[in-house]
């Protein structure tokens, strides 16, 4: 019975617990405090490819190849996330090789805040 449960038992039971500490790792809820985080940090790390409206015409935009995102557009049609969030939360960690688009070291909810405020421009754009 012991053997049994060493066995079959203990490891399904780590499995689960694993994967119930997975699922709490996920994004953290999009509140005000959170996006007014993600514009500062936005205005001060992103825009200067981005733009400060997110449309992709900051002022490094025109040495840029490929061009910087352009956030404004249909959220459906970024060129690399297609609607993503997961997807753009791991371009902001680890940037987009052969790109200028680099990868950025900060705290998880500073990528959701960024995640969040980069969605914005598109959905205030009536996507
Ligand atoms: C030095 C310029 C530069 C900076 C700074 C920069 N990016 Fe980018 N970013 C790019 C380029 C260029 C691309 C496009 C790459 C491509 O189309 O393959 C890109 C692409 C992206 C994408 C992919 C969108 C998609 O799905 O197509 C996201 C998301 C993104 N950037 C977010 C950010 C955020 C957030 C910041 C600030 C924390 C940031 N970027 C800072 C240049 C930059």
């Amino acid at each position: 019975m012991t053997k049994w449960f060493l066995k079959m038992a203990a490891p399904a039971l780590l499995t689960l617990f694993c994967l119930s500490t997975t699922l709490a790792e996920g994004p953290p809820p999009k509140t005000d405090q959170l996006l007014s985080k993600g514009a500062t940090l936005f205005t001060n790390s992103c825009a200067p490819c981005h733009g400060i409206q997110g449309d992709g015409q900051g002022p490094m935009a025109k040495v840029l190849d490929p061009p910087a995102q352009d956030f404004t557009r249909p959220f459906q049609e970024w060129a690399v996330s297609a609607g993503d969030p997961r997807t753009i939360f791991e371009i902001i960690q680890n940037g987009i090789p052969e790109t200028a688009m680099p990868g950025f070291k900060m705290p998880e909810e500073d990528i959701w805040a960024l995640v969040y405020t980069a969605m914005e421009f598109s959905r205030k754009n009536g996507d």
